[in-house]
């Protein structure tokens, strides 16, 4: 698997810490979790700090990429457009000590940080941030295309969007279709524009787009299903992969939305962008599929387990008219019920690939759990399974001709995990936020490394 990236994958927000260093600006999160007095990212896991020490451990342990995303923040700092030359040079120092240590830096520019200032003026809700964002962008890539060939222009649209401005648990906590549909094309014409940007500089290197990845099954194969899956196909997928990949928002979900909503917003001159500037590769984030059956009655409903209290039922989807996600009595969830179902990644990688033939890369895959990191050496066997068990449908797909480029695991070292706080754990490397902020590798770190080092013939395998 010779040029194959084996890496792990991180987040500006859930690790650096030192929210107020070196001139950076509030971001929404700051905003949103200190007004609500909610476990927040103030230090996170000092990374900003300790990024050496981070860096060197993922070399140590056999991993030659690093994704991951850059501060808005830090990197511009108010309404004008003004740089930070602070933040500019923070970050050359992180691609700096990858390149030292032969890291590849994969590097996300929009992982859901957007600046309190432009959130005052409506934030996804107002075109001007897409305008703002491409600024934002072509001062990323003028900053560090010496250091950075690997961009992504936003991480998981799907997710921020919907959680930010449907179900509502994600700041702005707007619980509003209409506002849900503006902010997701304001998301992907901004897309588009980083995408124009990079192309009219001319930058070397490559630009994707990182996407929560939700294969859909159906419960069963009648047409009314087929229909059902459609629905939540376009709901989990289509609007990011198809709008990045092929330049075109699905032409049955406008259809369906237009009957309801205003799509307004939405002129040639945004389409001709979009279609105009589309990206080089796909990331996916694999977690889990939705299994799904047509809609049966009730209102939208849709609930997050941000508990960390398994339950059947604790997570919902109901899109009204759409879809229902249903859970399968025969499979395994983890503690915030979410099924670990290695076999969606197979057969979603191919489906990915035989729609888009665009190169993919696993840009998150990982395992959330409560773990005690006091002991020697957390012994998380259930991480090693889980990464065994995905990374073998990883190969599998590839068998088949897929053209995967690389993988990361979420994460290479403890984090901060949103609302779910800093006790839902995905590392390889244990950090106790308690006692000091310690790093201790995780038993999974081990594995992970001499798997890499074997050229992944350690993988059990097997057909899914
Ligand atoms: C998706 C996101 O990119 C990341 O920010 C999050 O913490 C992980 N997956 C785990 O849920």
């Amino acid at each position: 698997m010779k040029d194959f990236l084996w890496g792990g994958a991180s987040a500006s927000y859930q690790c650096e810490g030192a929210w107020q260093e070196d001139d950076r600006v509030e971001s929404m999160w700051d905003h949103y979790l200190h007004e609500n007095n909610l476990e927040n990212g103030d230090v996170a896991s000092d990374h900003y700090h300790r990024f050496e020490e981070d860096i060197r451990m993922m070399k140590e342990g056999g991993q030659n990429a690093y994704r991951l995303s850059l501060a808005w923040p830090r990197i511009i700092k108010n309404r004008e457009g003004e740089i930070n030359q602070k933040g500019i040079s923070f970050y050359r120092r992180v691609f700096e000590t990858c390149r030292k240590y032969d890291i590849e830096p994969f590097v996300t520019v929009y992982h859901w940080d957007l600046p309190q200032y432009l959130e005052e003026k409506g934030g996804w809700l107002n075109e001007e941030t897409a305008y703002a964002y491409e600024h934002y962008a072509k001062v990323c890539f003028e900053a560090f295309h010496d250091l950075v060939k690997e961009w992504v222009t936003f991480n998981e649209p799907k997710w921020f969007v919907c959680s930010g401005y449907l179900i509502g648990n994600y700041p702005p906590c707007h619980k509003s279709p209409q506002d849900t549909i503006t902010a997701a094309f304001n998301v992907m014409y901004a897309s588009a524009l980083g995408v124009k940007a990079f192309r009219e500089g001319k930058y070397p290197g490559k630009i994707g787009i990182v996407h929560s990845f939700t294969p859909i099954n159906g419960v069963d194969g009648t047409l009314a299903t087929k229909i059902a899956m459609r629905y939540a196909d376009n709901y989990c997928n289509n609007w990011i992969l198809d709008t990045a990949a092929k330049g075109e928002i699905p032409i049955d979900l406008l259809t369906t939305l237009s009957k309801k909503y205003d799509l307004s917003m939405i002129t040639e001159k945004h389409l001709k962008v979009i279609k105009e500037n589309k990206v080089d590769f796909l990331g996916l984030n694999y977690y889990s599929r939705a299994l799904v059956k047509p809609y049966s009655s009730g209102e939208t409903t849709l609930v997050v387990n941000n508990s960390g209290k398994k339950g059947k039922g604790t997570s919902k989807v109901i899109i009204k008219d759409w879809f229902e996600q249903v859970y399968d009595p025969n499979s395994t969830y983890t503690e915030w019920d979410t099924e670990i179902y290695p076999k969606g990644l197979q057969e979603g990688l191919k489906e990915v690939w035989e729609k888009y033939h665009l190169p993919i890369y696993i840009t998150e895959n990982g395992v959330g759990m409560y773990e005690d990191v006091t002991v020697d050496q957390v012994q998380d066997d259930y991480r090693i399974e889980f990464m065994n068990d995905h990374i073998n449908a990883m190969l599998n797909a590839k068998d088949d001709g897929v053209d995967i480029r690389g993988y990361f695991a979420w994460s290479p070292f403890d984090l901060y995990s949103w609302k779910n706080g800093c006790e839902k754990r995905y590392g390889l490397v244990a950090i106790d936020f308690d006692h000091g902020l310690v790093r201790k590798p995780k038993k999974s770190y081990f594995w992970y490394k001499e798997m890499i080092e074997s050229n992944a013939e350690t993988i059990k395998r097997k057909r899914l």
